[in-house]
This record gives C-alpha cells, sequence and structure tokens, in this order.
C-alpha cells in the first residue's frame, strides 16, 4: 500500500497499534526499508492509543515504544507522526480529542487500520461498554487490562487508570483493517470475537461489520473456534 500510494504521488495514511501483537510487523517494515529502500515519506501515521499520565520519555509509553520499534529507524518525516498525548492538561483533553479526529480527517482518513486485542476484546483501549461510533476520548482501564500491563510497570499500583483511545468509530472508519492475535492466551477472546453475539460487551465484534477487515490469529490464539468458523481454508488458512 505504501509503495502503490507512493507510484500515484498520495499519502498513506496508517492507524498503528502497540503491544506485542504488531512488533513482528514493524521489524518487517524496518528491513524492507533498510534492504529493499522501501521510504517512508509519504507515510502519515496515527497511534490508537497513549495511556494517560505518562512523559513521552517513559519506557511504557506508546510514544517510546512507536520510536523504539519503528520511527526511529525508517525515514519517516517527525510532522507525519501522530501519537495519542498523555500528558495534555485535562481541561484541554475533550479539545485535544476532537482536534485528533479532524487531523485524520484532514488527513484524508485511515487507509489503513493495525490492531491488536486485549483479553478484555479492546481494540485499542476501547473496552467493553464502548460505543460503536465512539471517537477519541480518555477511558478507565479495566482491571484485567492493568494486570496485563503489570509486569511491565512493575506492579499493577504504577499502571495508568486511564488512556487516551481512538473510539470505535475512529478505528472503525480506516478503509482497511487487520487485527492480529498470537497464542494461547488469545483463544478464549478471539473465540467471543468472532462467535459472540455483536455488541460493546466485546468491542473486537463490532469489526464483523466492518466490510474490509481480517482477522489473523496463529493456530493457538485460533484453537477454541467452532469448527464451522474453520472449515472455509481460504479464509483460514495457516500462516508462518
Ligand atoms: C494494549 C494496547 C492494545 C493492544 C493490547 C494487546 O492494551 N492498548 O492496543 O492490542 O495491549 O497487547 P498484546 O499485543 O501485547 O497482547
Amino acid at each position: 500500500m505504501i509503495r502503490k500510494k507512493q507510484k500515484e504521488n498520495q499519502k498513506c495514511v496508517l492507524g498503528l497499534a502497540t503491544g506485542s501483537s504488531p512488533i513482528a510487523v514493524y521489524e518487517e517494515l524496518v528491513r524492507m526499508h533498510r534492504e529493499e529502500g522501501l521510504s517512508f515519506e509519504n507515510v502519515i501515521t496515527f497511534n490508537l492509543d497513549e495511556y494517560y499520565g505518562l512523559e513521552k520519555t517513559h519506557k511504557e509509553s506508546y510514544y517510546y515504544f512507536m520510536h523504539h520499534h519503528l520511527f526511529n529507524h525508517v525515514n519517516i518525516p517527525a510532522e507525519n507522526v501522530n501519537i495519542p498525548s498523555g500528558t495534555v492538561a485535562l481541561e484541554e483533553l475533550e479539545q485535544w480529542c476532537d482536534d485528533y479526529e479532524r487531523k485524520i480527517e484532514a488527513a484524508g482518513g485511515l487507509d489503513f487500520q493495525l490492531l491488536g486485542i486485549g483479553r478484555t476484546g479492546h481494540i485499542g483501549f476501547n473496552e467493553p461498554g464502548s460505543a460503536i461510533d465512539s471517537k477519541t476520548r480518555v477511558v478507565s482501564l479495566a482491571h484485567i487490562t492493568k494486570e496485563d500491563a503489570a509486569d511491565d510497570f512493575e506492579g499493577i499500583e504504577n499502571v495508568p487508570a486511564t488512556a487516551v483511545t481512538m473510539g470505535i468509530g475512529t478505528v472503525r472508519s480506516a478503509k482497511r483493517i487487520v487485527l492480529l492475535a498470537w497464542g494461547a492466551k488469545k483463544s478464549k477472546i478471539v473465540k467471543e470475537a468472532i462467535e459472540e453475539e455483536i455488541s460493546s460487551n466485546v468491542p473486537a465484534t463490532y469489526l464483523r461489520q466492518h466490510p474490509n477487515t481480517t482477522f489473523v490469529f496463529d493456530e493457538e490464539a485460533a484453537s477454541k473456534l467452532s469448527s464451522h468458523h474453520l472449515e472455509n481454508q481460504d479464509l483460514y488458512e495457516p500462516c508462518d
């Protein structure tokens, strides 16, 4: 998509995710930049979310994560990188979130959105209860989400209580969406995301109503899916 847009002299607008799931994607993009000359000059990125209260320099901030895994290693212009702010003053936050939405629109909208999935079924930090048309806003983190982050923060008491996240509506405005889930610990939520009734109880179910979403699982993450969901080998071909 980056190359195709480049040939057409267009910007490529990518929505990016953090967490362990997309790291291999970023490694591959860095490899393609180094070895195949893939240029990021025409790329504009918008990250999904950020912990509220963390400085950019904090090792667990998503700002740090993205620079460490991708932006420091490719030729993306610094002004093309957009990451929700973890430090904007509380009274300015609502305006900041509206501006983030407007900036995505002004860039031409998201061409592609990369996603992981949390064990609550969250995408970005859209925890259960998030509305299908929700936009960028400040949210409270679910207990399971804080538990999953506890090791990184050396204790659950150090995990921020809130975060700034794109909404489900923001994510669903992307022209193309790919969600990645790896390993047995995701198998339960993967089953719910694919097989449960579409509702805010499992926010990722809302992706099934998006016309151009692909779910990519390894065998362990897919291990609890009912067999009828595995029948179509074209759709569920195991991948390396
Ligand atoms: C965090 C992020 C999500 C991510 C999730 C899963 O909660 N805000 O965007 O999808 O973690 O992380 P992992 O890929 O490490 O399982």
